[in-house]
């Protein structure tokens, strides 16, 4: 069966599976546990809104049906939203789909996706499955973004730039000069800006500069957004897209046809016309965050405020405590999965399972020092 392997693309020897944040279910079984804390996908723990629950029970109602290919209702809302046209709107499965999706309709093989890193790690899948070269850009610990430094590893061969704004796993912002910067010198390069602004919907500095202003400006940069954070519907996989009309049009030819389901498409409808929950679940996010990180500096750990619904504790021995902590039935994430040695990144749950984290950590850093 060895011929089996020459059936692989080689290129994809250069990507490795997504290393996902560990299941409740599967620690259950591992460990025999029956209380599990999962604070390392940073989804919105808070529950949803009764206008929801009841769209997802509608929706329910047609599973038998293909749902609507174009998502019309959802994106007609959204593009009202945005103040931009329905042509200027993707919507797709999640910011990880469309990236697929997006990658598969503007790369050319040999064609360079250029990031920035530490970041999202499927990027780097979802250019690679795409028959991209994947530039990284290192950035050093704490270094604000150079906007120089990205431009020189920008080449002729170099389709789009990648970055989230604001980053994971850093949680900060690219401030607003730095962004017109970058967009204006990618423009004027004819290299494609990709925005990933799966947090924006956290963000309190204002110094932040959303991209829909970007797309007003310029009008040739794509922005993704995504129902799986801030508006709790990450399991049903809803993400939308403001880009450019002749990208909407290349990404509709490769996308597939039925990726949103109904059930998504209703959700996310009613879940974006629920700005007091949005705006709700914010400030309890900023309250708890707040909190979390005064307990951890009572225990002189060290917690980067983010803008964003994750927090970022800096310890050297953080891979021993990501270990006890599962075995105190806490899942957090290791740092170094995400190109961030030394750290751990806890999204910040409800106060009893923020409690939960907190009191175990306690426990365990006894045992790490
Ligand atoms: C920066 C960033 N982008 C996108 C996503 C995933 O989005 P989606 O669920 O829409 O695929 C995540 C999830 O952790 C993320 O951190």
């Amino acid at each position: 069966m060895a011929w089996l392997r020459g059936i692989i693309r080689n290129g994809l020897s250069g990507i490795e599976k997504y290393k996902y944040g560990k299941p409740v279910s599967e620690l259950q079984r591992e460990l025999g546990l029956d209380k599990v804390v999962r604070l390392c996908s940073n989804e919105n723990p808070w529950p949803l809104p009764e206008s929801v629950m009841r769209a997802i029970g509608v929706s329910l109602e047609k599973v038998n049906c293909y749902p609507d290919p174009q998502s019309y209702r959802l994106r007609r809302l959204l593009a009202k939203k945005w103040g931009v046209s329905t042509g200027e709107v993707i919507i797709g499965a999640g910011t990880e789909g469309i990236l697929h999706s997006l990658f598969h309709a503007t790369v050319d093989p040999g064609d360079e996706i250029v990031c920035p890193v530490p970041a999202y790690p499927l990027y780097r899948v979802a250019a690679i499955a795409a028959a991209a070269k994947f530039v990284e850009v290192p950035v050093e610990e704490g270094a604000t973004l150079d906007i120089g430094r990205i431009m020189n590893f920008c080449t002729d061969k170099t389709k789009a730039v990648i970055i989230s704004n604001p980053g994971n796993p850093t949680g900060k912002i690219i401030e607003r000069d730095r962004m017109l910067l970058l967009a204006h010198e990618l423009d004027s390069r004819q290299i494609l800006l990709v925005v990933d602004e799966a947090y924006a919907e956290y963000v309190e500095d204002p110094n932040y500069l959303a991209g829909i202003e970007l797309f007003r400006d310029i009008g040739r940069i794509v922005i993704t957004r995504t129902f799986s954070k801030i508006y709790g519907l990450a399991a049903l996989r809803v993400g939308y897209s403001i880009a450019p009309k002749t990208i909407v049009e290349a990404y509709d030819k490769v996308h597939p046809v039925f990726e949103v389901s109904r059930v998504g498409q209703y959700a996310a409808h009613a879940a974006l016309l629920e700005e007091t929950f949005i705006k709700d679940v914010r400030l309890k996010t900023v309250a708890e965050m707040t909190r979390v990180q005064r307990r951890l500096a009572d225990m002189g750990v060290s917690a980067e405020n983010t803008q964003t619904n994750f927090l970022l504790l800096k310890h050297k021995k953080s891979e021993d405590i990501f270990e006890r902590l599962l075995q105190e039935g806490v899942i957090v994430r290791k740092g170094s999965d995400l190109g961030l040695e030394g750290y751990l990144r806890v999204t910040i749950g409800l106060p009893e399972e923020n409690d939960v984290f907190l009191s175990s950590l306690k426990k365990v850093l006894t045992q790490v020092v």
